[in-house]
C-alpha cells in the first residue's frame, strides 16, 4: 500500500473512494461533511438517510463507517465515518483507529483501490494534529486491506506538517 499527503480539497480528488468526517446523524453538517454533501449533491443524502433508517436508527456508532454514492463527487463513493471528540480525560485513540480500519473495510467491500482521508477529527471535534497523525497513519498502515493508494488530504499547513512528521516518523 501507498500512502500520499496532499493539501488540499478531499471533493476535489479523484480516487474510487472519499472518506467523510461525517457526524452519527449522517445528515451533514460543516467542513468535509458540509462539503461534500453540498458539492456531491443530494442523492448522497438520500442514501444516508436509508442507511439511517434500516440500519442506524439510532445513529452510526463513533469509530463506525458506511458507503454510499459519490454523487457529482469526481469519486465514486463517499465512506462516512464518525471521529470521536477530543477528550483531555479519556484516550479515545482506538476510536480513531477504528475510523481509518472500519473505512478500510468498507473500501474493500466494494472494491475500492485508492481512497482519500481527510484528517478525521481535528477540526469541529478539536482532535490535536500532532495526535491524531500518528494514529491516522498506523491505523492505515497496519490495516489489512486491498487497498493499493491511500491519501491524506489536508486542508491547512499546520495539519499537512502533523501529518508529514508522522509519515517521516512511521
Ligand atoms: N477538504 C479537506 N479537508 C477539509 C475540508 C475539505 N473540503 N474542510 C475542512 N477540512 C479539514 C479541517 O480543516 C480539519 O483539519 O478536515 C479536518 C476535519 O475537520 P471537520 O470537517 O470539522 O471534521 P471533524 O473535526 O471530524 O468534525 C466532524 O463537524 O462538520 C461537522 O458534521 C460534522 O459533526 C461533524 C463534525
Amino acid at each position: 500500500m501507498e500512502i500520499s499527503l496532499v493539501r488540499g480539497d478531499i471533493t476535489e480528488q479523484e480516487v474510487d473512494a472519499v472518506v467523510n468526517a461525517a457526524n452519527s446523524s449522517l445528515l451533514g453538517g460543516g467542513g468535509v461533511d458540509g462539503a461534500i454533501h453540498r458539492r456531491g449533491g443530494p442523492a448522497i443524502l438520500e442514501e444516508c438517510e436509508r442507511i439511517r433508517s434500516v440500519s442506524y436508527p439510532d445513529g452510526l456508532p463513533v469509530g463506525g463507517a458506511v458507503v454510499t454514492t459519490a454523487g457529482r463527487l469526481p469519486a465514486r463513493w463517499v465512506i462516512h465515518t464518525v471521529g470521536p471528540v477530543f477528550s483531555k480525560s479519556q484516550d479515545r485513540s482506538g476510536l480513531l483507529a477504528s475510523c481509518h480500519v472500519e473505512s478500510l473495510k468498507r473500501a474493500d467491500e466494494v472494491g475500492a483501490e485508492s481512497v482519500a482521508f481527510p484528517a478525521i477529527s481535528t477540526g469541529a471535534y478539536r482532535y490535536p494534529p500532532e495526535l491524531a497523525a500518528p494514529i491516522a497513519i498506523a491505523a492505515v498502515s497496519g490495516a489489512g486491506t486491498s487497498v493499493e493508494h491511500v491519501r491524506f488530504v489536508l486542508f491547512d499547513s499546520a495539519v499537512h506538517a502533523a501529518f508529514e512528521d508522522a509519515l517521516n516518523a512511521h
